[in-house]
């Protein structure tokens, strides 16, 4: 039997309204602070992702599927999606028509890591991209409509964590202060930060290996080499936070995994879902359009895993779909009965919403109305030699057990008695 490959799923009908549901509500919170939707292509030059996320980076340096199409082209599976839509604004110059773009992106990423509970190697990502703003109120109303749809979904078991990763140049003060405070320690600490300290200091304070964590604690702090510009920048961040009543907890040790950010950088963690506690992240990445060939461009963004608030939102019990339910089941008794049945369920479907099922398994009355209870139906109309003789129907509601005989051929009078109240009242 061909399996599925390893960290990948399948979303199955049984869940997929609660992703349909949860899709819903991202789309509209999105909507809600005019943002609009933006789609790229599931692949892109592996050059993208390079450039845009760093060479030096875990997910360019061990977690891309990359590889050559025909012509020997090296194309790579989007690991996420803010460097394909910075992509695309240079690419459709969409800055040049409007000086601030608000777009939101969700779909499918890939990245080969070690898949375990809430890690896969395909999943996917709500992403939220607010490009052209340099102030710290593009920062607040981009972080406000993360905590917002958080909230809106009715979770409550989760933190944000800010940081301020300061600009280029108290950053590069920052790497070169680390790399000096592990030298000395280095030969005692993990494989991945021996070669950390050369080519990203800052993702060592990101580890969680045992040999490297007795010297994490004492390593210095970038708050301590920020410049007086990003210090007030990342105040002036917090004060907008406090104003807009949106609790965080500022965590100098918050590095992000991708190179492009700058200032503010951003979780959403939860201590509900073990080891992968990140539901989404993000922050300002005021290089990425230079480092992609463009202009300077100041842009911030962040991204939620969808299989992550779906883990957490079975965690806390919280449900945001309900499952769906036919409206009407049409039952057949006879040979003769079944292309009435079918061409009722067309009209049916045709003249208004209701969800129409019918049998296609010559079952038997029995097992169908078995069928009818297992898509929860609110009706059955039933079809014998007797109806179709004399061109009716005979429609149950199944929570009351009431049945009436209608006309066949009256869609009208049909749908009135399809509205739960019409039946009700007769
Ligand atoms: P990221 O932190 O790499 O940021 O990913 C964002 C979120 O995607 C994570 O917090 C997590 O919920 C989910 N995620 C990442 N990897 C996996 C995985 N293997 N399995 C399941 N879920 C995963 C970014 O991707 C940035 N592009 C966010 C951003 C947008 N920054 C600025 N704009």
């Amino acid at each position: 039997m061909i399996q599925a490959v390893r960290g990948t799923k399948d979303i199955l009908p049984s869940e997929i309204s609660t992703w349909h549901s949860l899709e819903e509500l991202l789309r509209r919170i999105a909507g809600q602070f005019g943002f609009q939707e933006i789609r790229t292509p599931i692949f892109e030059h592996t050059e993208l992702f390079a450039r845009g996320i760093g060479e030096t980076t875990d997910i360019v340096g061990k977690e891309m599927y990359t590889f050559f199409d025909q012509s020997q082209t090296s194309l790579t599976l989007r690991p996420e999606a803010t460097a394909s839509i910075a992509r695309a604004v240079l690419e459709h110059t969409l800055l040049e028509k409007n000086p601030l773009l608000r777009l939101w992106y969700m779909g499918p990423m890939f990245r080969q890591e070690r898949p375990q509970k809430g890690r896969f190697r395909q999943f996917h990502q709500f992403d939220a991209e607010l490009i052209g703003s340099s102030y710290p109120e593009a920062d607040v109303e981009i972080i406000a409509l993360a905590y917002t749809l958080l909230r809106s979904l009715g979770l409550s078991s989760f933190e944000l964590h800010l940081n301020s990763l300061g600009s280029i140049s108290s950053r590069m003060r920052y790497r070169a202060a680390l790399q000096q405070y592990f030298r000395p320690h280095i030969a005692a600490m993990s494989d991945d930060s021996k070669q950390r300290i050369e080519t990203n200091p800052l993702r060592i304070l990101d580890s969680k290996h045992p040999d490297d964590t007795p010297f994490l604690r004492d390593a210095p702090q970038l708050i301590d080499y920020l410049d007086d510009e990003s210090r007030n920048y990342f105040e002036h961040v917090q004060k907008l936070l406090t104003a807009l009543e949106i609790p965080y907890i500022v965590d100098y040790h918050l590095v992000r995994g991708l190179d492009y950010y700058c200032h503010t950088a951003f979780e959403f963690i939860t201590s509900r879902l073990g080891a992968q506690n990140a539901l989404g992240g993000g922050g300002r990445y005021d290089g990425l359009f230079e480092q992609l060939g463009g202009k300077h461009t100041p842009a911030i963004g962040f991204a939620f895993g969808i299989e992550r608030l779906l883990l957490l939102l079975s965690e806390e019990n919280k449900a945001v779909s309900k499952a769906q339910r036919t409206d009407v089941y049409i039952i057949t008794l006879d040979d003769e009965s079944r292309a009435i049945g079918m061409r009722l369920a067309q009209h049916l479907r045709s003249t208004s919403n209701f969800i129409v099922a019918t049998d296609t398994l010559r079952r038997s009355l029995k097992a169908q109305m078995r069928d009818a209870d297992r898509t929860q139906s609110r009706f059955v109309a039933i079809i014998g030699e007797n109806e179709r003789l004399n061109n009716t129907i005979i429609l149950k509601e199944m929570a009351s057990g009431a049945q009436q005989l209608l006309p066949l051929d009256n869609i009208p009078t049909l749908l009135r008695a399809l509205d739960t109240t019409a039946v009700e009242q007769s």
